[in-house]
């Protein structure tokens, strides 16, 4: 179930050489206030790796990322990047872009002016920015708009200039905060191929999102609930971990078995996905009991290969309880 883009020949070199680590999260704690939004978060990203922060909203997820970037201070904790403690850096000595949700791009200046933009203030001669900026735009597939106004383009292509705007300045660490957010489906999947061409090619991405169709395509995941990272591991990893087993039907009043197997024992989720109906539990046995005393229907169960989305739900419930 899990569709990795890199070649098997990049899997292979990834798994017999352990890569160094590029940034290390060490029990980063951050509150606002009384409210306490990251709890001791240690986590450590290698160079190249592509990893994805996954969590519902208001989990924490854009604090952890402005707390990287140097927007934001961590109460405690460290940062480390190679030998050097990050979190003591301003945030323009940091090697770090961020795109991020509500990316503004100027709306007077032209798509290759935007991206040059940065380069500019920094008085980059103009040779070079010019060249930096059209390998980029080159790279995000956008050398054709490079004259236009941000109005004249559409919001996928938008957020492929934001892109290329933090891409620009070569950063080591490129964090991508809910970059697909608003974007429709097409433009979605053509962003995130863009983006594990270039995880293949060296760069290190973190990147958040709440879709877990996205979070399937990476190598690494970390889940964030209450400021608590609860899991990680390769999707792969997480789903096998949790020994939890799933069970689907499709047909007519899906709707209403699924607010009956709700209560029943055993069942520790039932949701609808589309036209199809999951249940999901640790014991086999009474999720079948379960399905067995759903007399009086015409659906047509199977046992599937649990996903993502059942397993977080799963360890939600655990950790609320
Ligand atoms: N600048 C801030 N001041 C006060 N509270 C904040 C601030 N930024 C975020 N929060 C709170 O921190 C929590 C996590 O927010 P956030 O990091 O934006 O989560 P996510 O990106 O996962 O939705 C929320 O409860 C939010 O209200
Ligand atoms: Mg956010």
């Amino acid at each position: 179930m899990i569709s990795p883009i890199t070649s098997s020949s990049a899997v292979a070199a990834e798994q017999s050489t352990p890569k160094p680590t590029l940034l290390s999260i060490r029990n980063v704690a951050k509150t606002f206030g009384r409210n306490v939004v990251l709890r001791n978060i240690s986590l450590e990203i290698a160079e190249g790796e592509f990893l994805t922060i996954l969590g519902e909203s208001g989990s924490g997820k854009t604090t952890l990322l402005r707390i990287i970037a140097g927007f934001e201070s961590a109460t405690s904790g460290e940062l480390w990047m190679g030998p050097e403690r990050l979190d003591q850096q301003p945030p323009y000595r940091r090697r770090v872009n961020t795109v991020f949700q509500h990316y503004a791009l100027f709306p007077h200046l032209t798509v290759e002016q935007n991206v040059g933009y940065g380069l500019r203030v920094a008085k980059r001669p103009e040779a070079e920015i010019a060249q930096r900026v059209a390998d980029t735009l080159d790279k995000v597939k956008m050398t054709a708009f490079a004259k236009s106004k941000p109005s004249k383009i559409s919001g996928g292509q938008q957020q492929r200039v934001a892109l290329a705007r933090a891409l620009v300045n070569r950063p080591r660490l490129l964090l991508l905060d809910e970059p697909t957010a608003g974007v429709d489906a097409k433009a979605r999947r053509e962003f995130w191929d863009m983006i594990h061409e270039m995880a293949a090619d060296g760069m290190t991405v973190l990147v958040s999102t709440h879709y877990m169709d996205e979070a399937e395509r990476c190598q690494r995941v970390v889940y964030l609930a209450g400021g608590r990272l609860v899991v990680q591991g390769t999707a792969d990893e997480v789903v096998r971990a949790a020994n939890l087993v799933t069970f689907e039907a499709t047909g007519d009043g899906i709707e209403q078995a699924v607010r009956r197997l709700r209560h029943l024992p055993g069942v520790e989720t039932a949701a609808v996905f589309g036209r199809a109906m999951r249940i999901a539990g640790m014991d086999r046995a009474a999720l079948r009991a379960a399905i067995d005393s759903l007399d009086g229907t015409t659906l047509h169960w199977q046992e599937v290969e649990p996903r993502l989305d059942d397993v977080f739900i799963h360890m939600l419930r655990d950790t609320e309880g």
